[in-house]
């Protein structure tokens, strides 16, 4: 297999505006040190991945007009690091550190805890009703015990749950239409294998889910991001690219949106699910969030604006509703393509656990008073996140959006990625814009959850106040680069 590696011109628009003139001066990080760090960021968010070879020292040198031993200190330092190996022939390529204490690369979780306050996931704890649910599956459990287990589509029981759920929703649906599956990601990877191929589009929002885009790039089709305007959705944009650009699929996020929390109107997803139709795309409608309304439910699912039943296939799951641990999702689609996907899976894996299906059983005809709760703490540290940013860092914008667990913030400047190398040295992780996006665009955008204690969010505003405080930004006119990043926005 040839080897991958990226162009000097494609790592430079990756890195962006990772120069900061002010802090090589004196006492400050010298350009070598700045290089390492923004090359080191890209490894760890999973925007250059892993085992590629990088651009030669001389040319990378010329294309960011810096010197040559700039780039070759800058190496050097991430060679003994282990962000980079060196073998004769093959150049530098990425790499991860070994031993204990590395983060998972390209996660948004953090495999450690050296974090003060660790914002890179967007996940509330277990709710309430989870404890009680496991024990209900145990009890149910001995029913199972005398099968083989394997249930490639889901257990009988959690799929009319599911197929009941959706009816009391608007949408009238029968169990096989479900397929249960280990998690909304698991949910959209199965549908990528089942009907996406080798070179295939793929339409996203932009931003969107980044493991989403990693799904994508791994079942090597192309994304085709279509930016999100100041509010809503651009439904003109998606259409003329549906029609345009002819994807294979579309992945859209209409329900409290990951990570800005908007909610598509029911125009806009009626217009999408028509032109959707006429092009004959399929439209993959990810519901990880559906639960995460703070100001009110979200309108029908977006399935219903599907009259044939053949053009929207709905992902969904219980991670966000009730606990990422259960790590049950599942496929909600015409009887067709469900068997379909039960016939790609055991290439995949042969199941969901059963406990976690009967725990997931019990949550969703049982403890769903739970969410009420949830929604109310999701409120309340939204606001005090808010309120806490207008206090210390008035100049970035942000959008108070009806639902999910995230703000997305836009910075006076295209500082994400240097922001969150100095946000950790205040002791918060933070995952940079461009993690959101692809083509490294974004990098004037911050994802910040407010899944944790409002206390912890005023902490972390302060420490990022002084991150920020760190870059010394210059207010105003700052370059911002708009083709730069190579931004679809
Ligand atoms: C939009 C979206 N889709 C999918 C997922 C993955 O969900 P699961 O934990 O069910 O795999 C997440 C998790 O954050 C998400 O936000």
């Amino acid at each position: 297999m040839t080897p991958r590696s990226i162009s000097s011109t494609s790592l430079v628009r990756q890195l962006g505006e990772w120069r900061d003139d002010d802090r090589a001066g004196a006492g400050g990080d010298p350009l070598y040190v700045q290089l390492a760090g923004a090359i080191r960021l890209l490894i760890l968010d999973g925007r250059v991945p892993l085992d590629v070879r990088l651009p030669g020292e001389r040319e990378l040198a010329s294309a960011l007009g810096v010197s040559r031993t700039t780039v070759s200190t800058a190496f050097g330092r991430l060679r003994e690091e282990g962000h980079l190996v060196s073998r004769h022939g093959s150049g530098s390529r990425t790499s991860v550190p070994a031993g204990p204490g590395g983060r998972v690369i390209g996660s948004l979780i953090a495999a450690d805890d050296t974090f003060a306050i660790d914002l890179g996931a967007a996940a509330l704890p277990a709710a309430p009703g989870v404890h009680a649910a496991y024990a209900d599956a145990l009890a149910a459990l001995p029913a199972h015990l005398p099968g083989h287990g394997y249930q490639a589509l889901g257990i009988p029981e959690l799929r009319r749950a599911l197929a009941d759920r959706y009816t009391a929703r608007g949408l009238p649906t029968v169990p096989e239409q479900l397929l249960v599956t280990s998690g909304a990601q698991h949910a959209f990877v199965l549908v990528l294998q089942l009907l996406a191929g080798p070179g295939d589009r793929v339409l996203i929002d932009h931003p969107t889910y980044p493991h989403a885009i990693d799904a994508i790039q791994r079942a090597s089709c192309r994304p085709v991001p279509v930016g999100l305007p100041g509010s809503g959705w651009d439904v003109d944009g998606v259409v003329a690219a549906l029609q345009q650009t002819g994807p294979r699929l579309a992945y859209l996020l209409p329900d409290f949106h990951n990570p800005t929390g908007r909610c598509m109107d029911p125009e806009s997803r009626s217009r999408i699910a028509e032109a959707a139709a006429r092009t004959r795309t399929t439209l993959v409608i990810d519901e990880t969030m559906v639960d995460l309304g703070l100001e009110g439910p979200p309108p029908a699912p977006f399935a219903a604006h599907d009259p044939t039943g053949g053009v929207v296939i709905t992902v969904g799951g219980t991670s966000k509703s009730f606990w990422g641990g259960l790590r049950v999702g599942w496929v909600r689609a015409d009887e067709g393509t469900i068997a379909g996907l039960g016939g790609v899976r055991p290439g995949l894996d042969l199941g969901t656990p059963i406990v976690e299906q009967l725990a997931a059983t019990s949550l969703l005809t049982g403890h769903e008073s739970g969410l009420v709760d949830r929604r109310a703490a999701l409120r309340e540290r939204r606001d005090r996140l808010i309120a806490a940013l207008a206090r210390d860092l008035p100049d970035w914008r942000v959008e108070r959006a009806p639902g999910g667990n995230s703000l997305w913030v836009e910075l006076p400047a295209p500082v994400s990625s240097a922001l969150t190398a100095s946000a950790e040295r205040h002791g918060v992780r933070v995952v940079a814009g461009p993690r959101f996006g692809v083509d490294g665009a974004f990098e004037r955008f911050l994802r910040l959850p407010y899944t944790r204690p409002a206390e912890e969010l005023e902490d972390a505003v302060a420490r990022l106040a002084r991150a920020y405080e760190d870059l010394r930004v210059a207010p105003g006119p700052r370059a911002v680069p708009t083709t730069a990043t190579g931004a679809v926005v």
